[in-house]
């Protein structure tokens, strides 16, 4: 919690997409609002922060990760996610449905929000596209957008009713809501573990081909066309999809998509040795998908940057790799390496805005630039600091990442959200 009413930000290098902001300034924060951006400020009592040599920008937002709570708070929390969320440099969180019971109605979107009144961060559900998720009813989408429900999504399942799937866009054109789609067509990918392919024969596991999620991002941009509706595209990580949603751009459809920060580090290799903390839904790729990935990102074809953070016990993770439940955390690590990707021609501008103007976009969420006025959620970040990510200083709850023991570079110094410190390295 912050000492004293007024913050002062001092000396950091702005970097601010929403403004094209690129330079040294100091920001004053009084009551939770930035009230002046001056190249020099002289303020008497304030709190300073020291940030000459690191880069200040907005809070990142998520669009899409997995708290568990309710069903499982031996995995995550609301409020243990937040906290993990804060030290990544997130201000903002959008929080899957995909829970025991599942958010498929009003009490579960209003319990989400006043656990997250708790919360480290802003949390935001997204409800259930079907009762119970099963895939074969339309959940209640109006009393959960009233309620605050920001988006509906089946996520984790693929909404392989194409007639279901065709209603709920319907829906988006009387709610305002995008509907994420988990697109990957179970039928095709049935059992698959691993994606399909060389690799997969040569460890005798079940692969996922590559168009199963081709074949369910063609239906959804079709159903898009077919009625207007908003569609957004969770975690893509083929090439083929990439060229579906860039044509459907072009066509000027209600389109957006995300991609993972794990499926632009890693490639399928990562499973090699039947490494469970590798097993993501959907599957890493080739090396060829994540070149086309990143470059997609840069051409704005594919919108946002999302972590996918998905909290596994090690009960469930150490057991054999077709068991073992996919998902990896993701909330502490997403932005050092998103930044790698600045090593590969990305801008760091682009890949904040990754981060933060485009996932507000795509949720239609008010502007998120650092001006004037504008409520105080920041990131103060070091850009050179190399740190270990360490099992013993992981915050989530659950430890499953396959970059433990990874050096990282890049940290995050401060997270203010509305103004109050949520957040301090500790070293
Ligand atoms: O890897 C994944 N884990 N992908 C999903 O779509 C769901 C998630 C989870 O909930 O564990």
């Amino acid at each position: 919690m912050v000492e004293e009413m007024k913050l002062l930000i001092s000396q950091g290098h702005l970097l601010d997409p929403a403004t094209g902001r690129d330079g040294t300034c100091d920001i004053l924060i009084e009551d939770g609002r930035i009230s002046r951006i001056k190249k020099s400020l002289s303020v008497r009592k304030a709190q300073v922060l020291p940030a000459r040599g690191l880069l200040v920008f907005p809070g990142l937002i998520d669009l899409h990760c997995h708290l568990r709570e309710p069903g499982r708070e031996d995995e995550e929390t609301i409020e243990s996610g937040a906290a993990a969320a804060v030290a990544g440099g997130f201000t903002t969180i959008c929080c899957m449905p995909n829970t025991e019971p599942p958010l498929d109605n009003k009490v579960a979107i209003r319990f989400v929000k006043d656990r997250a009144r708790q919360a480290a961060c802003r949390v935001l559900p997204i409800g259930c596209l079907s009762v119970r998720r099963e895939g074969t009813l339309l959940a209640p989408y109006g009393e959960m957008a009233a309620e605050g429900a920001v988006a509906f999504s089946d996520d984790g399942s693929c909404v392989m009713d194409s007639l279901l799937m065709r209603r709920a866009l319907e829906y988006t054109l009387l709610h305002q809501r995008p509907v994420i789609s988990h697109a990957e067509d179970f039928s095709l990918a049935r059992n698959g573990v691993m994606n399909e392919g060389a690799l997969s024969v040569k460890l005798g596991l079940p692969g996922i081909p590559r168009q199963a999620e081709e074949i369910m991002v063609a239906r959804d941009v079709a159903l898009s066309a077919l009625t207007g509706g908003r569609l957004h595209l969770a975690h893509l990580t083929t090439q083929e999809a990439v060229e579906i949603v860039r044509a459907a751009k072009k066509r000027r459809l209600p389109v957006t998509a995300e991609v993972t920060v794990h499926h632009l580090t890693l490639t399928e290799e990562a499973v090699l040795g039947y490494n469970t903390q590798a097993k993501v839904s959907p599957p890493l790729r080739t090396r060829r998908d994540v070149e086309v990935l990143v470059k997609a990102l840069k051409d704005g074809t594919i919108d946002c940057l999302v972590t996918d953070h998905a909290p596994h016990s090690d009960e469930e993770k150490e057991t054999g790799f077709e068991n073992a439940p996919s998902g990896m955390i993701g909330l502490e690590t997403a932005l050092p390496l998103a930044w790698r990707l600045t090593l590969k021609d990305v801008k760091p501008m682009e890949v904040i805005a990754a981060f933060t103007t485009r996932p507000a976009m795509v949720l239609g969420l008010p502007p998120v630039g650092i001006e004037e006025g504008q409520t105080a959620d920041l990131v103060v970040f070091d850009p050179q600091k190399e740190w270990v990510y360490r099992r013993e200083k992981v915050i989530s709850r659950s430890k499953n990442s396959p970059f433990l023991g990874w050096t990282l570079k890049g940290r995050v110094v401060y997270t203010l959200v509305g103004g109050q410190i949520a957040y301090r390295s500790p070293d």
